[in-house]
């Protein structure tokens, strides 16, 4: 979900929506806005987009404060009285929330019980009553009656509240639900999300869990739940608008696509050593000694960072030879997880708040665990509550579907492994082939993305297809998984990948002409086990589709879609790139809404 606040000397509809429209990825069930109109919440809010609420809002009001949101549903359906901005009965405070009340039921029995009226179904309403009445009872501020809530509350938030009676400021609240103020000339915003403020302001204040704010138009004051001072100051960050416009691309995804070679230069940039063969990464914070006493690796994060994580865990094994693996964050935060001092692990996000992840971290630090991340926004929760790791570099992602970030996920972990491999027994001329193979990369990429057309063309081919396989063999498994995932969540076509050396144990049932495979053909030394794997496909009458940097048979694929050769080590990094462009043109030729995959939302900040 995403949030929008603004209070200042400007009209607050067209910022708020505004700002709406730039969090859309974040969630987009439903939206709405409340601006404090002399002495009146105006309410504004519709199950539908973005769009609709500007409609809805046309010339809009006067009022230079308010608060929006963007919903993606998890209590209650998406409905215009679901739809945030709550408000209390009195039509005093208006609340917009992310993250899930835990004990809303028993909140919400409460307000029931005392005679209160709930409109919506949602968790986020019982806040609008609870801190109207906290004011009613005396509460010396806003913000007092906001904290003495919060107090009460199970769960996780952020949260933003006007009320107007106090038209002058807006409160804010973080529990585990990202918040961002951003500092203007005699005006300020609130977000969850800097997309939503870096066309107006640089400079930001990220709020740490516990905190809260008052903001007003010309200052801020942030302290915690205890009403202790926390005087944070302002930071300037490096984003700009731009990277949030489309810039001539029909969508965000394309768009990001087309950034992988210059993001992978940037996630490269300064970390290989040609004289040493190996990678530094600074921001692990380790000496070589410490990276020899670490035994294992396990890198832990959710769709599609998991799959780079296995991808990782491959690499470390090969380059490093010491056990590694891979495990949703989403699972090993509720198992009980044996957590071992030499091990390394890896929290990886795009977006840095998915609270899965988040809560891994929290938790492996609580049982002594050694946790570093890989993360991409800066300042971001996991990234700040890792304290050290390795910065993605990819730029902002705004595609649902992650495209940059995930490539650079798994050129970050090839250096890694590298770096943990020179400490080890890896040799300097398999450390220099791996170095001049990674600098090689993006010129790589660059040519994949040229020869577009042809994977666009492959897949106009398989639209009537209902359902496919991606198979993979080894390197070649996290790939297919990936690459499923990718035609799923945008293309809805169901897809399911499977190790190739498995197949023959159940899966080869399902192989009919109406069945099609994406196979992974790298030309490494299981080269005659994948043509195998194509053979059997073929034999049961299975459309195949290759994707190879080999010489294959003829006769053998249906459609052969080339990747370029690099070091065999890397073809995992490379081998995602056509996978993203077959499920891009294969969801666009079925007129899908790329960036806005239904059900989902870029990041989840709730359980
Ligand atoms: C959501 C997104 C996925 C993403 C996952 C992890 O489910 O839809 O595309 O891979 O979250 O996100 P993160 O920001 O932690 O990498």
């Amino acid at each position: 979900c995403g949030i929008v606040g603004y209070i200042g000397h400007r009209r607050a509809d067209p910022i708020l929506v505004e700002g709406l429209l730039r969090l859309e990825y974040r969630g987009y069930d439903s939206a709405g806005l409340a601006v404090a109109e002399r002495g009146k919440l105006k309410v504004t809010k519709t199950a539908g987009r973005v769009h609709e609420l500007r409609d809805l809002v046309g010339d809009g009001s006067p009022a230079t404060a308010g608060v929006a949101h963007t919903r993606w549903a998890t209590h209650g359906k998406p409905t215009d009285v679901n739809a945030h901005p709550h408000l209390d009965s009195g039509k005093h405070v208006a609340v917009v929330h992310n993250g899930i009340v835990e004990n809303a039921e028993q909140l919400r029995a409460e307000l029931t019980d005392g005679g209160v009226d709930l409109v919506s179904e949602t968790d986020s309403e019982a806040l609008a009553h609870l801190i109207s009445q906290a004011i009613d009872n005396g509460a010396e501020s806003l913000e007092a009656a906001v904290r003495s809530v919060l107090h009460r509350v199970e769960g996780t938030y952020g949260l933003l509240v006007v009320d107007v009676r106090h038209p002058d400021q807006l409160v804010v609240a973080r529990n585990g639900s990202p918040i961002v103020l951003g500092v203007g000339d005699g005006e300020m915003y609130v977000a969850s999300d800097l997309a939503a403020l870096v066309r107006h302001t640089q400079r930001v204040v990220h709020l740490d869990d516990g905190e809260l704010a008052t903001v007003r138009a010309d200052d801020y004051r942030t302290s915690t739940l205890q009403a202790r001072r926390t005087d944070k100051t302002a930071t300037v960050v490096d984003v700009a608008d731009d990277d949030y416009q489309l810039g001539g691309y029909p969508d965000f995804m394309q768009k990001e696509m087309h950034e992988q070679p210059e993001a992978m230069r940037s996630a490269l940039r300064g970390r290989l050593d040609e004289r040493f063969s190996t990678a530094h990464l600074g921001g692990l914070g380790l000496d070589p000694r410490q990276l020899r006493s670490i035994q294992r690796v396990k890198f832990l994060g959710c769709g599609s960072a998991y799959y780079a994580g296995q991808v990782g865990a491959n690499l470390v094994e090969e380059f490093a030879r010491i056990p590694a693996d891979a495990e949703p964050a989403s699972e090993f935060r509720y198992r009980n997880p044996v957590v071992d001092p030499n091990t390394l692990y890896v929290a990886i996000s795009q977006s840095g708040e998915t609270i899965d992840t988040l809560a891994t971290v929290q938790e492996l630090k609580r049982k002594g665990g050694q946790v570093i991340g890989a993360v991409n926004v800066v300042g971001s929760a996991i990234a700040r509550e890792c304290g050290s790791g390795i910065f993605l570099h990819a730029g902002p992602e705004v595609s649902v579907a992650s495209t940059k970030a995930v490539t650079n996920m798994t050129v970050s972990f090839a250096m890694l492994a590298l770096l943990l491999g020179r400490v080890r027994d890896l040799s300097v001329a398999h450390g220099k082939r791996i170095v001049e193979g990674l600098a090689s990369l993006p010129d790589h990429l660059t040519s994949i993305l040229d020869a577009q057309q042809d994977v666009a063309d492959a897949a106009r081919k398989y639209t009537d297809a209902q359902r496919m396989f991606f198979i993979g063999r080894v390197r070649g498994w996290p790939i297919a998984r990936e690459g499923a995932q990718k035609l799923k969540e945008i293309s809805y076509v169901h897809a399911e990948a499977y190790q190739a050396s498995e197949l023959k144990h159940g899966p080869l049932a399902l192989i009919d002409p109406t069945m099609p495979s994406v196979v992974l053909v790298p030309d490494d030394e299981l080269l005659s086990k994948n043509i195998g794997t194509m053979e059997q496909i073929k034999a049961r009458g299975g459309p195949v589709i290759a994707v190879t940097n080999a010489e294959i048979p003829d006769g053998l694929a249906d459609t052969v879609i080339r990747v370029p050769h690099s070091e065999p080590e890397l073809d995992p990094i490379l081998f995602t790139i056509p996978l993203q462009l077959f499920g891009y043109h294969l969801a666009a030729a079925l007129g899908r809404d790329i960036d806005k995959p239904r059900n989902l939302a870029k990041s989840v900040t709730v359980e």
